[in-house]
């Protein structure tokens, strides 16, 4: 059978390639192979398809595509080995439904209010006129958020040393000494506490024992009032009607933790970076947040149409995460006019759909006004994934998303410090702002008063 074209440099200087400029890369491959590219993994072809058609076809097929956990074993290091993403077929049916249970409405008018303030009191610390880095900034409001939602902790020993713990594991492999140490012939191998895969390990084993404990610990609280989602996974039930284990728990909380954090954070970061960059699409954005009164209620903040075109808009065009997660070809396939064999790996490529011409005219042009004039289907727009995989914090993290940019634009000015553009940096799964986006804080901002109606125009 024959597979779709595609480079025929070996795997580790494609990487390679990808890793100095990820979407330079995937530009050129895309304008070179078309909209469905096979990339050989040893042996094994991995095709990766941008075509609406195809997407489709990936996330919708489930009787010859399979989204098998094994193929997502190396995350298994930040999510624990019975993490959703780890597993397959009904349990993980089971364990997706029990943790989007968790994001119920009431639960997120909740805490609704409560992103607004942490994001206050975060931006208030920083001082005028001294420039400081937004992603770390942002990140640490979506952490803390995150700990909140899905632990109910804000305070105290424990919630410091989880956070702290998180926000190493996230920050230690982006660090260049951890990037370079990985690329030598032992890097990756555990050498004990002092090298850098030992100390990852060492991190997560602590981060582990901690939260396990604290599942222990919550067990033992019979008639408790608390709302958070550890306190729904404890008295949830698995699809033979019996209760989670504690390891099974533990690990369910990891990655809505970290994504919470880390996906949410970096989409915020390159966020703040568009609108700072182009002042019509700022001051579009403030007309509408100001005509919504001041301390408007979150929830109508949520529907602004402009504010969601400006996340949308940031989503497609640097989405945080470039990729869906693989799916495995389990019987041979037709996709876009070529037949795939079992062991086929296929993978939705979330950037190069975002950036088709044909969809998304002059794609390299932030142009938040796209989504005002146009519906996308799934397989058009997907930052989010699709199919059985599809994120389960979606809906949560635009919701944030929105609430952190309008407490920001609405009562800071902030300035970017550079004028050159931000370049990404792909690390893991995420592609991140190279320089974490550098801002200085100009003052505090006043409310502009009940402004006209918007005028739908220029931006
Ligand atoms: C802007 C923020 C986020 C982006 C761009 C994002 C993106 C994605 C993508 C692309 C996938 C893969 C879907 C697929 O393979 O089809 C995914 C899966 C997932 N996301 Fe998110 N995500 C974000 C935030 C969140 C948040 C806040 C949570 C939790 C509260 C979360 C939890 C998950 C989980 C658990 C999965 C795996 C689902 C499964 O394996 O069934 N994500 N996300």
């Amino acid at each position: 059978m024959k597979l779709p074209p595609g480079p025929k440099t070996p795997s580790w200087l494609l990487n390679l390639q990808f890793e100095a400029d990820p979407f330079g890369y995937m530009d050129g491959i895309s304008k070179r192979y078309g909209d469905i590219v096979t990339v050989m993994l040893n042996s094994t072809p991995v095709v990766y398809v941008s075509n609406p058609l195809g997407i489709k076809e990936i996330f919708t097929n489930t009787k010859e595509i399979a989204a098998r956990g094994e193929l997502n074993q190396d995350f298994a290091l930040m999510t624990g080995n019975q993490g959703v993403l780890q597993l397959n077929g009904l349990v993980h049916k089971n364990r997706r439904k029990l943790l989007m249970q968790g994001f119920h409405g009431a639960r997120m008018q909740a805490c609704g209010r409560r992103i607004c303030e942490l994001t206050e009191k975060i931006m208030s610390q920083q001082v005028v006129g001294k420039p400081f880095v937004a992603y770390p900034t942002i990140e640490d409001i979506t952490l803390r958020v995150g700990v909140e939602v899905v632990l109910g902790l804000d305070e105290g020993e424990l919630y410091n040393k989880i956070k702290h713990l998180f926000a190493s594991i996230i920050k230690y492999p982006q660090s260049p000494l951890f990037q370079l140490a990985t690329k030598l012939p032992f890097g990756q191998r555990d050498l004990g506490r002092w090298s850098p895969r030992g100390y990852i390990l060492h991190l997560r084993r602590e981060l582990f024992q901690l939260l396990y404990t604290e599942v222990q610990e919550r067990r033992k609280q019979t008639g408790s009032s608390r709302s958070d989602i550890l306190s729904d996974l404890i008295f949830a039930h698995d699809e033979t009607g019996e209760p989670l284990s504690d390891e099974e728990v533990r690990d369910l909380l990891l990655s809505p933790i970290f994504a919470a954090q880390d996906a949410s954070g970096t989409a915020l970061a390159w966020s703040l970076y568009w609108i700072h960059r182009l002042p019509a699409v700022r001051s579009r954005l403030l007309e509408e947040l100001d005509s919504l009164g001041e301390n408007p209620d979150p929830m109508s903040i949520v529907a602004l149409p402009y504010l969601s075109a400006v996340c949308n808009e940031a989503l497609r065009i640097y989405p945080t995460q470039l990729f869906a997660f693989p799916r495995l070809v389990e019987s041979t396939v037709e996709v876009m006019g070529y037949e795939l064999s079992p062991g086929t790996v296929l993978i939705g490529n979330i950037y190069s759909t975002h950036q088709r011409e044909d969809l998304y005219p002059q794609p390299k042009e932030f142009n938040p006004k796209r989504f005002l004039e146009k519906q996308f289907s799934p397989y058009e727009f997907f930052p989010f994934g699709g199919g059985s995989r599809v994120c389960i914090g979606g809906t949560f993290a635009l919701f944030k998303m929105k609430l952190v940019l309008a407490t920001i634009l609405s009562r800071y000015q902030l300035e970017l410090v550079s004028k050159r553009a931000e370049r990404p940096k792909f690390g893991g799964l995420i592609c991140y702002p190279a320089s974490g986006v550098k801002m200085v804080m100009r003052g505090r901002r006043q409310h502009q008063g009940q402004s006209q109606p918007l005028v739908s125009g220029l931006v």
